[in-house]
């Protein structure tokens, strides 16, 4: 009785945010009496890790919908990230979602995206500083520094999308992606096999790998993980 008027008084609140009533799951009423108070927060532990990933070069772990149900409807969801001693989060694009990250801890960290008209966008940040990658351009994050470095994502969606631009290129037709490349079908089983696709890019840059003592640049080994794996 009481937990009804509750529900009934969060959606009047609700309606004023143009949020469906509905459905439970978008009310504030709805999520308390499925998920109590726990339901507002997003505990990694507790949560089982869902959403980490890490495939040697840095972790990501989403807070999207499908992690954390209470986003729905709400616009917003993140990742948190470390990426190792010159590790890179290879180019990706958020079809539909500005990120805004900001950096927890890291002292020499790149952001860079190109702008529709094809520009360049690079900026070298570190601990405190924040960075926008505008909805639906490719981008990246690299960290240049010998210490892992952790940031944070924020998106203004509650499911932002990731296409990552490499894996999303070879899964063309091998004909296309050859004639994009200018690589003939030998140059093409080279590149697949020696620059497979990976969430992270372990010693993404030589003179960094030489100045933290990592050893050479090297590619990571093939086929460890899977194209539609890469996301957040
Ligand atoms: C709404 O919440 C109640 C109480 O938890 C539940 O029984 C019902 O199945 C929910 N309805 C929907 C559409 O989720
Ligand atoms: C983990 O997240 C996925 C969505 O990415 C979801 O479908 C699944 O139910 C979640 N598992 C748990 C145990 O929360
Ligand atoms: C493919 O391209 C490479 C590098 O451009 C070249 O050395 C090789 O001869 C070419 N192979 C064939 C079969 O055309």
């Amino acid at each position: 009785m009481m937990s009804r008027m509750i529900v009934v008084l969060a959606c009047l609140a609700a309606s004023a945010l143009v949020v469906s009533c509905g459905e439970n799951q978008t009310t504030v009423g709805g999520q308390l009496e499925q998920g109590g108070s726990k339901a507002f927060v997003y505990n990694p532990v507790l949560q089982g890790l869902n959403g980490t990933q890490g495939s040697g070069g840095g972790t990501s772990q989403k807070r999207m919908v499908g992690q954390w149900p209470a986003l729905k409807g709400r616009k917003i969801s993140q990742t948190v990230f470390t990426l190792d001693p010159c590790a890179m989060r290879p180019a990706h694009v958020h079809q539909r979602a500005d990120g805004l990250l900001y950096v927890i801890s890291g002292a020499r960290f790149v952001v860079g995206f190109v702008s529709e008209e094809g520009k360049p966008v690079v900026n070298e940040i570190s601990t405190g500083a924040s960075a926008i990658f505008p909805v639906g351009l490719v981008h990246y994050q690299q960290n240049l520094d010998c210490y892992t470095a952790s940031y944070t994502i924020s998106y203004n969606s509650e499911d932002p999308g990731t296409q990552m631009t490499y894996p999303s290129l070879l899964a063309l037709p091998d004909s296309a992606v050859a004639a994009t490349l200018g690589l003939n079908q030998t140059g093409l089983a080279s590149l697949k096999n020696e620059h497979p696709p990976t969430a992270f890019v372990p010693k993404s840059d030589a003179e960094c790998a030489a100045r933290c003592k990592l050893g050479a640049a090297s590619a990571p080994a093939p086929g460890t993980v899977a194209s539609q794996s890469l996301s957040g």
